[in-house]
């Protein structure tokens, strides 16, 4: 959780930082904060709300040395006081930083019996402590900085500056980081959306990576980059994802234009090198056991995933939810193949799993949309969604693409991966038709019925049991709306009781082999009173209010999930909530 951010160049850098940390606000909005160095001095600016409405850079000197941070709350509450950037006794250093510090009470009790003074109740003032400390020692900052970072247990992304030097200092452990190389100036942050107007030339920075980033007057000019105190090299890459793609457009907020721009990710995410698809269908043919894991709504894609897997290519793959997956500890082995599937590449279960399963010699699979996130480097093949910067918390576009790359992987892996992309492309083009149709305008009315529920439930079978999970957690953290989801069978063996007349309920159903029992289980419901809301290629009479989706055979979990995209977003607008920001919540979920 939360983005940082630093700059180093001749503009103004509050500028440049305040502006970054707009673009990575997804991360986190629960405060916000900013330092500066100028005139040999550290300037601090925090505020507890979100950096989007904050446009005043009056109160920041000009300087050329910036750094800022956008925080989910961890270790305390959120309030000025505990926004970052923190800074030691005397003022003079600045750290901002994104992980967990996993050891800090211990090194704070000693820093305190030191004599420091702490000002918040974060894991990170112990960091600009650690370095004051050092530096008090008689070591230089570069060298404070770098055995600070050693004491550091836990996983981090840490950006620190100090009054007398002209330089950034940076570390990476588990959090991501990457370097932006600009024309003389460079920039540091946990997403490339946050520089991505000035340059798209980038050094993603490796685990255990400490980095020096200095202007021409500064101690060690240029960019150094040390692993275990061993200069490394890495090797700049040009991102291709464009400015437009991580703004706004003419949309009103980032989950309807990522909505919308599923008419074209699902074409892009089945676009992948065949030989590719080649290798990785190889693997989990050849595999004894396969499990595909994912968190919250990636968890929901990999169920669907080892559904199309039984359906497709008879094949049995594992579903686990990412934070469950240690508990398999004992089924592993050099013969097992690990999926993970993930929008950040950085979910903090999902990395655990992977490391659990690399550690009992397992081999790594990742279906990721960020470029060169930890589990796209973690893995031993990875697949990206190309999807584009989603910035929305909740995922919409990457969720289709992921689905749409696991069932081209079960159709490679059936020896049908033609006849596959063929069902693909023309799903791509029926959804693409459905969200041209003005479908929206059927959901939005019901959008309007649903703001009044406190509640709602959700029922799917086979593809499309995970789908009604996925469309809960929609229906949740976007309107903030109790949905529960159920396999339709399962309604009748408790939950039923809480159905009320007028009780909003919705039926996938799909023309598949489980199309009667779905309707059955909608009959149930009905005759207890509740509102059947249907989503299916064909009308029925159980329906209340049905939602048209295009016939799409066994991958119809594609089409199914975009009505409830669609309504989570409306219901959001209905009831005044911030689609793109939900409470409590961010999108990189980079905590335990
Ligand atoms: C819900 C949502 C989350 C994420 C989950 C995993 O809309 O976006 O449930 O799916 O936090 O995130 P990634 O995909 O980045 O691993």
């Amino acid at each position: 959780m939360c983005g940082i951010i630093g700059y180093l160049g001749d503009r103004n850098g509050a500028e440049v930082v305040v502006e970054g940390l707009k673009a990575l606000e997804y991360r986190g909005y629960d405060s916000w904060g900013v330092a500066v160095r100028s005139n040999a001095s550290v300037s601090i600016k925090k505020q507890v709300g979100r950096i989007s409405d904050f446009d005043d850079l009056s109160s920041l000197p000009f300087a050329n040395i910036a750094i800022g941070h956008t925080r989910w709350a961890t270790h305390g509450s959120a309030t000025a006081a505990n926004a970052h950037p923190h800074t030691c006794c005397k003022g003079r250093i600045a750290v901002v930083h994104n992980g967990i510090i996993e050891n800090y009470q211990e090194l704070k009790s000693s820093l305190v019996a030191k004599g420091h003074i702490f000002k918040s109740q974060t894991d990170t003032e112990v960091i600009a402590h650690l370095i004051e400390e050092n530096v008090a020692f008689g070591y230089d900052f570069n060298t404070a900085f770098e055995k600070a970072i050693s004491d550091l247990k836990g996983r981090f992304a840490v950006v620190a500056i100090v009054d007398s030097d002209d330089q950034l200092l940076i570390a990476r452990k588990g959090s991501p980081l990457v370097l932006g190389m600009g024309d003389k100036e460079f920039f540091v942050a946990s997403d490339v959306p946050a520089f991505l107007k000035y340059t798209n030339n980038v050094v993603f920075l490796e685990d255990g990576d400490v980095a020096s980033v200095g202007s021409a007057r500064s101690l060690r000019p240029g960019v150094t980059i040390t692993n275990r105190g061993k200069v490394v090299t890495r090797s700049p890459k040009r991102v291709s994802w464009d400015v437009e793609g991580a703004e706004l457009g003419e949309y009103d907020h980032f989950m309807i234009k990522e909505i919308m721009e599923q008419k074209d990710t699902i074409l892009r995410a089945i676009n992948q090198p065949k030989e590719d698809i080649k290798r990785i269908s190889d693997m989990i043919n050849l595999s004894d056991n396969v499990f595909f894991i994912g968190c919250g709504t990636a968890g929901k894609v990999a169920q669907v995933g080892s559904y199309l897997f039984s359906k497709i290519a008879g094949k049995r793959v594992d579903f686990v939810v990412g934070s469950e997956f240690p508990n398999y500890h004992d089924f592993l082995g050099s013969n097992t193949l690990l999926v993970s599937i993930s929008q950040s590449g950085e979910t903090a279960d999902t990395l655990e799993a992977m490391e659990v399963a690399q550690k009992a010699g397992a081999k790594l699979v990742s279906i990721v949309n960020v470029v060169g996130s930890s589990m796209m480097r973690m893995s031993d093949y990875s697949l990206l969604c190309n999807s584009g910067p989603e910035k929305a918390v909740c995922s919409t576009k990457a969720t289709t693409a992921q689905i749409a790359i696991l069932a081209e992987l079960a159709f490679a892996c059936a020896g049908r991966l033609d006849q596959g992309l063929n069902l693909l492309e023309s799903v791509a083009s029926q959804v693409s038709s459905m969200l041209d149709d003005g479908i929206s305008d059927k959901v939005r009315s019901l959008a309007k019925k649903l703001a009044g529920h406190e509640s709602m439930y959700i029922i799917g079978r086979s593809v499309n049991f995970p789908i009604a999970l996925e469309a809960s957690i929609k229906m949740q953290e976007v309107p903030y709306i109790h949905a529960e989801g159920f396999a339709g069978g399962e309604l009748k063996h408790g939950p039923i009781a809480l159905i009320e007349p007028g009780t909003p309920c919705v039926a996938f159903v799909a023309n598949d082999d489980v199309k009667s029992d779905m309707i059955s289980n909608a009959m149930e419901i009905r005759s207890r009173g509740a509102f059947i809301i249907g989503i299916a290629p064909e009308n029925d009479a159980v329906f209340d209010f049905w939602i048209q989706v295009p016939d799409a055979g066994v991958l119809s979990p594609i089409p199914n999930i975009i009505p409830i995209q669609l309504l989570s977003y409306y219901t959001a607008l209905e009831k005044s909530c911030d689609p793109d920001k939900p409470r409590n919540l961010a999108k990189s979920v980079t905590v335990k």
